[in-house]
């Protein structure tokens, strides 16, 4: 009965959330093609160039401002995600997995996360996503970045997590079922389906699914389409950050492109963490960037990437290498 309604529902507001979509859409282009533009246009003289080179200068020390969170210096005031001397040390592990992690990240844009295996990096993810608790410290969400920690069932509502190789944990049949799994299935529970069901449209637009009936039975989606549709799953929910661990993984090289030009889009709207050893692939997406070493060590790498990116005709391949 509800899995009924929620198909109407979907038909009915289908036209509507395309047009949503596509005004959104443009939206975002012209704001994008906006942001390529003025950079040109400021560099019409010579001294426009200079003006020009001065603001991207500036715009880097901000970025790098940004990050002073991951040296254990306060947060800022934009500020979102506030993890502050995290410990983490779960019984029988016998040592610490994470030791005083510091990390701030703004409400907006894309973080990646690289470092060696074994570092800690899936376990800082499943921390701020509330799956578990730290054993000291704080990860507290909001604007104020004084605020003691944010209850783990807080976290878990407010972070979506996609964890590596998602399509290996779906449980259901069809894309509805696994788009409507978590659901509230008692009666009382219907404004906040209707609510569900509003958003899943939008998610399934947001990854560019909103043409492929919903009866599609998930095991004959491709390898992108089932990343897709797990991104969707989360999207659903609206969550303020989006963790990402390992995104590309497995997929061909022209899936890894459509994903990643689909994390662009999602860092518009909420704070994305991406975690993964795809760093060439990610980099132009990137807007700030961590190297995790052991115990979950934290250092701001965003200038060596901006380096990188800068010099990606020359000797990008030595920058990179210092990523392992
Ligand atoms: N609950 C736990 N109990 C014991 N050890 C754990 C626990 N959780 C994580 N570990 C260990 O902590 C270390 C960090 O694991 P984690 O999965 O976070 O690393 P990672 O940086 O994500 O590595 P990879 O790049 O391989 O995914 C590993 O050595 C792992 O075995
Ligand atoms: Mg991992």
């Amino acid at each position: 009965m509800a899995r009924e309604w929620v198909t109407n529902v979907s038909h009915v507001e289908h036209d509507t959330f395309a047009s949503l979509a596509r005004a959104r859409r443009r939206r975002a282009r012209s704001d994008m093609s906006h942001a390529r533009a003025s950079p040109a246009s400021g560099a019409r003289e010579v001294g426009g160039r200079a003006r020009g080179r001065g603001r991207a200068s500036r715009a880097r020390a901000t970025a790098s401002r940004a990050l002073r969170g991951a040296d254990g210096e306060h947060s800022t005031a934009r500020d979102f995600v506030h993890i502050r001397n995290v410990c983490y040390s779960p019984a029988g592990a016998g040592r610490d997995i994470l030791r005083d992690v510091n990390l701030s990240l703004p409400r907006k844009g894309l973080t990646l996360i690289v470092g060696r295996s074994g570092s800690g990096k899936s376990t800082l993810m499943t921390i701020l996503a509330g799956l578990s608790e730290p054993t000291s410290g704080v990860v507290a969400l909001g604007a104020d970045e004084t605020r003691a920690s944010t209850p783990s069932a807080e976290r878990l509502a407010q972070v979506g997590i996609v964890f590596q190789f998602p399509e290996r944990h779906f449980l259901g049949t069809t894309m509805l079922q696994e788009l409507t799994f978590a659901w509230p299935q008692t009666q009382n529970g219907f404004t906040k389906r209707r609510e569900l069901a509003y958003r899943m449209n939008d998610a399934l637009h947001a990854v560019g699914m909103e043409r492929i009936p919903l009866d599609t039975d998930v095991r004959a989606l491709s390898g992108g389409y089932k990343r897709r549709l797990a991104l969707a799953i989360q999207l659903v929910r609206d969550p303020a950050v989006l963790c990402l661990d390992e995104p590309l993984a497995g997929l061909d090289w022209q899936t890894r492109a459509e994903v990643t030009a689909l994390l662009n889009d999602l860092k518009r709207d909420r704070a994305v963490v991406v975690v993964s050893h795809d760093v060439e692939e990610i980099s132009p997406v990137t807007d700030r960037a961590y190297r995790m070493e052991n115990m979950g060590v934290l250092t701001d790498v965003s200038d060596e990437l901006a380096g990188a990116r800068a010099s990606a005709f020359g000797a990008a391949a030595d920058s990179f290498a210092s990523f392992d």
